[in-house]
């Protein structure tokens, strides 16, 4: 019994809502720890589909509590939407949410500056999300945040705020962009605050309580290794370091209490928005991929780039964030193909050359080596027994875990939550 971590292993979206959601039946706290609403992740069970942006996807087993840990940074009205959306599908919330108070708000600022940005690098920009992620942790990290605390107080709400709008406004007009006004933001924030004020409580006992007792405790991550701020490939990245280390301590967890680290990767490879990509497709297969997929994404709509499995890319997540277990997801997707692509390594002038070698652009110099796989062109949708899978399905899954060096545990089989296989 210890605090297991699910981490997203590539660029994002590689199905970790899903896994969440099966794994958290046996668990007592799902605790998100860090990033915004700039994750996306999808959970389909029996009370319909989800796209969760700060709840943790664990708030549909009715027996666990779920934690928004200091970590994470929030969109008070995308909470809001969405706790209200929640209750609405017959998911019981009170008692059952809390929201740690240390948390850092995404104010309008943050959105506009994250556009603003992005705007001004033009063709190098990142492809954010939108959702002001960059600049609310920038101020979190420059000691110009406004975290939930503030709230409590509305004289310290109201200075802090006035010192933040002194300094953005100037930003904001010398961009051409309107200037905020103090009164407009106070009003709305507090209204948002005063909705989710009941969910507000600091969940550091209740996670350490829970450990103590020797419970269940499930680490919820987002994105996933290659959009982490220190080790991605920056400046491609997210805000937030998304490692297994940055767990401790974006949930409050002595990193004793760590059981297993659960790194959740396609049995592809998927990126959204700008960055390098060694073993992305740009033919008719990537389209194929991206369709059989329906790979756009969850917070943003905007078309997932495919490409074939990187192990190298896998064998160094696995290595700096100590997997301890592999979950292969949407195994289902590659149904069709005749033949399947492994990437095994990269060269770089005839050399064998590390994903931690160079920087992002290194990596978009990198030559991906690729091993060919025959297909198993049969259905796996739905598959629950490994038994059941194709023979060259099996062989697919063993060269991975032959390459990336960690035990399969799970395959998953289709976006509902019972099409899975546990190893
Ligand atoms: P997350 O951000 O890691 O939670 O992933 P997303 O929810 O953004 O994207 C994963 C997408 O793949 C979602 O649409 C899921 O419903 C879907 N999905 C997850 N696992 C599987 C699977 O095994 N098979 C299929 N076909 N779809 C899956
Ligand atoms: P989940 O949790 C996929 C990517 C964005 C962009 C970069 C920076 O659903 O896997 P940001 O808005 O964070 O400043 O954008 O990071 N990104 C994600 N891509 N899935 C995510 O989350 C992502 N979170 C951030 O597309 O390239
Ligand atoms: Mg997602």
């Amino acid at each position: 019994m210890a605090a297991n971590i699910i981490i997203g292993a590539q660029w994002g979206d590689e199905g970790k809502g899903k896994l969440i959601d099966y794994l958290s039946e046996a668990s007592d706290l799902v605790v998100r720890f860090h990033g915004g609403n700039n994750a996306g992740h999808t959970v389909i069970n029996q009370y319909g589909k989800f796209a969760m942006h700060l709840i943790p996807s664990g708030i549909f087993n009715k027996k666990a509590k779920t934690i928004i840990a200091n970590g994470v940074i929030l969109d008070l009205e995308v909470l809001v939407l969405e706790i209200k959306f929640l209750e609405k599908a017959g998911i019981k919330l009170k008692e059952r949410l809390l929201i740690s108070p240390r948390c850092h708000v995404i104010m309008p600022y943050h959105r506009i500056l994250d556009r603003l940005y992005e705007e001004a690098k033009g063709k190098a920009k990142t492809g954010t999300t939108g959702k002001g992620i960059g600049p609310t942790y920038a101020d979190k990290v420059s000691y110009n945040g406004i975290r939930l605390f503030d709230f409590y107080d509305k004289k310290v709400f109201r200075d802090k705020l006035q010192t933040q709008l002194l300094i953005k406004n100037k930003i904001l007009k010398a961009l051409g962009e309107k200037p905020l006004l103090q009164k407009d933001v106070e009003k709305e924030y507090f209204l948002l605050f005063n909705k989710i004020k009941p969910f507000v409580q600091e969940g550091f006992s209740v996670v350490f309580d829970a450990l103590e007792k020797k419970k269940e405790v499930l680490l919820e991550g987002a994105h996933g290794v290659f959009l982490d701020n220190d080790w991605g490939t920056y400046p491609f990245v997210t805000a937030s370091n998304v490692l297994s280390g940055a767990a401790t301590a974006g949930a409050g967890i002595a990193p004793q209490k760590i059981g297993k680290i659960i790194g959740v990767t396609k049995a592809y490879t998927t990126r959204v928005g700008q960055g390098p990509f060694p073993t992305e497709l740009f033919d008719k297969t990537g389209e194929i991929l991206t369709e059989a997929g329906h790979e756009y994404g969850t917070t943003t709509g905007r078309k997932r780039r495919c490409g074939w499995f990187d192990a190298e890319l896998i064998r160094f997540g696995a290595k700096i964030n100590g997997f301890t277990d592999l979950a292969i997801t949407k195994l289902d997707i590659l149904d069709t193909f005749k033949e399947i692509k492994i990437c095994t390594h990269y060269t770089l002038n005839n050399k064998r050359v590390n994903y931690q070698d160079g920087d992002a652009n290194f990596l978009a110099k990198v030559k991906p080596n690729f091993k060919t796989l025959k297909g198993w062109q049969k259905n796996t949708n739905g598959i629950k027994k490994y038994s059941e899978l194709p023979k060259e399905a099996k062989e697919y899954v063993k060269e991975i875990e032959k390459l990336v060096g960690v035990k399969i545990s799970y395959i998953s089989t289709g976006q509902e939550r019972e099409s899975i296989i546990t190893i």
